[in-house]
């Protein structure tokens, strides 16, 4: 099969990684794939900006300021959603070291651009997803991860301006190819199985 459309087919959200980091060759050659993305030319330019994390101390500070907007969504669908409650529950206590939100991914990548620039960065997040696929790692988009702004120290060190937002960020590793029982039992509740394409054709 052509290697593109495998990669593209292929891809699923990875939410358990080894802690083998990922080489800098590799993930510099994922931040140039999200580099070439398409952008709207209303911005003239490419509108965004890269931040990569490797370092699991600030991965920590990250989990510490996006856990209380997690556990307040988590918590608000008690009532209104108790299935996907459940379901967070369950992968909460399924981590053991409760990064529900990173799933302690050895790299992570923010896209940072301008809030109003979103249909661009997300086809930068899609681009490096699939190049990750390609170089044989796992990725995931975790939109709760960009919920960092209450961290004074987590913006300063983003360099997030205002009027800036965050898109991804794109968790990135080599998957964990036979995570604990109860991960394995949390994630089988997450990712449906794919439809076949809803197409008109004229
Ligand atoms: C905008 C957006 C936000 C997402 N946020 C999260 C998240 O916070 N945590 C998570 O585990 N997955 C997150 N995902 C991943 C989706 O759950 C996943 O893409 C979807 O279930 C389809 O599964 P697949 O990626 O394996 O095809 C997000 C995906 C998108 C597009």
């Amino acid at each position: 099969m052509n290697s593109v459309i495998e990669a593209i087919n292929s891809r699923r959200s990875v939410r358990c990684y080894k802690t083998k980091p990922v080489p800098k060759e590799i993930l510099e050659q994922i931040v140039d794939a999200g580099n070439n993305a398409p952008f709207t030319s209303m911005t003239r330019s490419q509108p965004w900006r890269f931040v990569v994390v490797q370092d699991p101390k600030f991965r920590e500070k990250l989990l510490q300021a996006a856990f209380p907007f997690w556990k307040g969504s988590i918590d608000s669908m008690k009532d209104k959603a108790p299935e996907l409650y459940d379901m967070a529950m369950t992968m909460y206590n399924a981590y053991e070291s409760k990064d529900v939100i990173y799933y302690s991914a050895p790299a992570i990548i923010f896209v940072i651009g301008p809030a109003g620039s979103g249909v661009s960065c997300a086809l930068a997040c899609e681009n490096m997803m699939i190049a990750a696929q390609s170089f044989g790692l796992g990725s995931c988009y975790v939109g709760f991860g960009a919920m960092v702004k209450g961290s004074p120290e987590v913006v300063e060190a983003l360099e997030l301006q205002e009027g800036e937002a965050i898109f991804g960020p794109i968790l990135l590793g080599y998957p964990e190819l036979n995570p604990s029982e109860a991960i394995t039992n949390a994630l089988q509740n997450v990712g449906p199985n794919k439809k076949d394409s809803v197409t008109k054709w004229i």
